[in-house]
């Protein structure tokens, strides 16, 4: 785990007690959890760009997402569908589908929104569950930035490095809309062929699109 203070090695354990417990958590401790389970409490968080969403920016990002089904893709604990959930209130059954790799997460997160349905995979592969799934009215994800190693690339003809790029295509594959949050300097340029981007001040680097279908224009503007 990398070097955490006393005081955050004191509180992730008391988070992993709560995540043991033989009982559903209630809000309070699912927010405990999210607020102090460490993210390096597994050593591939590095290598997978594993920074989990201080809570302030879900739930700033939770204010674009609309829709009552959502895929969020990259999900951690699920931080940022458990900021959709209040936002999502207005919706009679609203449905979330968490996707992840790191399997420590997806435990964690199973606690933290039990209401989700959890996937333990690697995004790229989601083109093959894509009957499976369905479709999304709205896909979210704060993506892994930059090259990051992959084992194919998402659907829509974008061979470059950024994974983040790959993300939002692979996004347009099962929704017509989608919130991110992405670094300022990569984020598509406003008026690009294929992802229009909608509001949002700089310092919050949340980008609501819509999503291309299919998603090949958007190569260039991503490149
Ligand atoms: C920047 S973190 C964000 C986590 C969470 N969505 C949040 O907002 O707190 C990116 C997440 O994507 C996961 N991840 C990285 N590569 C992945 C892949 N190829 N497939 C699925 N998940 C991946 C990481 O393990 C990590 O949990």
């Amino acid at each position: 785990m990398a070097k955490l203070t006393r005081e955050q090695e004191r509180r992730h354990a008391q988070a992993c007690q709560l995540v043991e417990l033989d009982r559903d958590l209630n809000d309070d401790e699912r927010l405990f959890v999210l607020d102090h389970w460490q993210e390096s409490a597994t050593s591939t968080n590095a290598s997978d760009r594993a920074f989990f969403t201080p809570a302030g920016l879900a739930r700033d990002m939770s204010m674009d997402v609309e829709g009552r089904r959502i895929l969020d893709l990259g999900a951690g604990i699920g931080r940022l569908p458990f900021h959709c959930r209040d936002a999502l209130a207005r919706y009679e059954y609203p449905q979330f589908v968490c996707v992840e790799r790191n399997p420590a997460y997806v435990r964690v997160g199973r606690r933290v929104m039990p209401e989700a349905t959890w996937i333990c995979a690697d995004i790229l592969d989601l083109p093959d569950m894509l009957d499976e799934l369905g479709t999304v009215d709205c896909a979210i994800s704060n993506p892994p930035f930059g090259p990051l190693p992959r084992r194919r690339d998402a659907p829509g003809g974008y061979t470059g490095r950024r994974f983040e790029y790959h993300t939002i295509a692979l996004a347009g594959l099962f929704a017509r809309r989608g919130v991110f949050l992405i670094p300022q300097l990569t984020r598509p340029r406003s008026g690009a062929p294929a992802v229009r981007t909608a509001s949002r001040t700089p310092a919050t680097r949340s980008t609501a699109s819509s999503l291309p279908r299919p998603v090949s224009s958007s190569t260039r503007a991503a490149r």
